[in-house]
């Protein structure tokens, strides 16, 4: 494997699913793959979870990670070729990406969606330039349109609690939020959700559809009960409006999912992939209940990303 940037770097999705749970079984058993080797985490958004579960993940690879929190502490970068750089900016995202590839084998690199621009954001601009420019081998963690780790460490979870004997029903639903919050998790989660056989609805208000090369096969229902019905699993998160690009479109229903609303489905899992403004976008109750998935999610982003690291030290083609 020579990138992970989406679930289309990958050939056999269960294939991955069941070699990650196998890793979690005996996450130490390839110690020594990677002494030796250098992974570079670099980071232009926060991060608490895949910041933590990928030094883990290599960790137990025997990797060494630098982190570099290039929103924070770095130079700041220029994305424009042939910028005359007589402004704020310091560092050409050219330089920054070669530079970091003299110290790295492999580099991560979170570049969130800046919700202005739509074209920018849809092209992955920053990611692609990155990745242009980078001379090892790059990972996604968290760009402008997708989540990878975050959605194969979704299906790792799903995986882990299928029901038995059935198909199960899968229910992505919108969620109410203070913010403008990317489209990535929502739209990554389609994407490898629509490569499985599952049964999936995508529920939201009108006005907040995903972009439809994500969604594809997926049915979307905007009336949010209707769509719970004998759901086996619900996933729960919030986006901005993806046609009136970044914005916050109001709502006049109420959105925020409450165990009342979660009676018509299959006693269903819930499931998050955190941060959670609780009773905003999700109840309490719904959060901490027995059914509640979302801190086995977080757990499982160590083994989706140590499966990831795994091919990727292995350099041998697809996942
Ligand atoms: N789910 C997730 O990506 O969490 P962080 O933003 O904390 O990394």
């Amino acid at each position: 494997m020579k990138r992970f940037f989406s679930a289309d770097d990958v050939t056999d999705i269960d294939a991955l699913v069941n070699e990650a749970i196998s890793i979690k079984k005996s996450p130490l058993l390839n110690s020594d793959l990677g002494k030796g080797k250098t992974l570079g985490l670099v980071f232009l958004n926060s991060s608490l979870r895949t910041r933590l579960s990928t030094q883990k993940a290599a960790q137990n690879l025997g990797l060494n990670t630098i982190v570099l929190n290039a929103g924070q502490e770095a130079w700041t970068w220029e994305f424009e070729d042939g910028a005359i750089m007589n402004g704020s900016t310091v560092e050409h995202i050219k330089d920054a990406a070669n530079v970091l590839s003299q110290y790295c084998d492999i580099i991560g690199l979170r570049c969130f969606a800046g919700l202005t621009n739509k074209a920018e954001d849809t092209s992955e601009k920053v990611f692609s330039l990155f990745e242009k420019y980078a001379t090892v081998p790059v990972i996604s963690l968290e760009s402008a349109t997708l989540h990878p780790l975050q959605s194969l460490a979704d299906c790792i979870t799903i995986a882990e609690h299928l029901p038995n004997n059935k198909k199960p029903k899968v229910v992505l639903t919108w969620a109410p939020h203070i913010k403008s919050i990317p489209q990535a998790v929502g739209n990554s989660f389609a994407q490898w959700i629509n490569k499985t056989d599952f049964e999936f609805v995508i529920t939201h208000p009108k006005g907040y559809e995903l972009d439809i090369q994500f969604t594809q096969k997926a049915t979307i229902e905007h009336n949010q009960q209707k769509a719970l019905q004998d759901a086996d699993f619900v996933y729960i998160k919030n986006w901005s409006s993806f046609e009136d690009y970044g914005q916050v479109v109001p709502v006049n229903e109420d959105w925020l999912l409450t165990n009342e609303k979660l009676k018509v489905t299959n006693n269903a899992k819930i499931m998050h992939c955190l941060p959670v403004r609780r009773n905003v976008e999700v109840s309490d109750e719904v959060l901490d209940s027995e059914n509640s998935l979302i801190y086995e999610q977080a757990n499982n982003r160590t083994f989706a990303a140590q499966v990831i690291l795994e091919k990727i030290v292995k350099g041998n083609g697809k996942a």
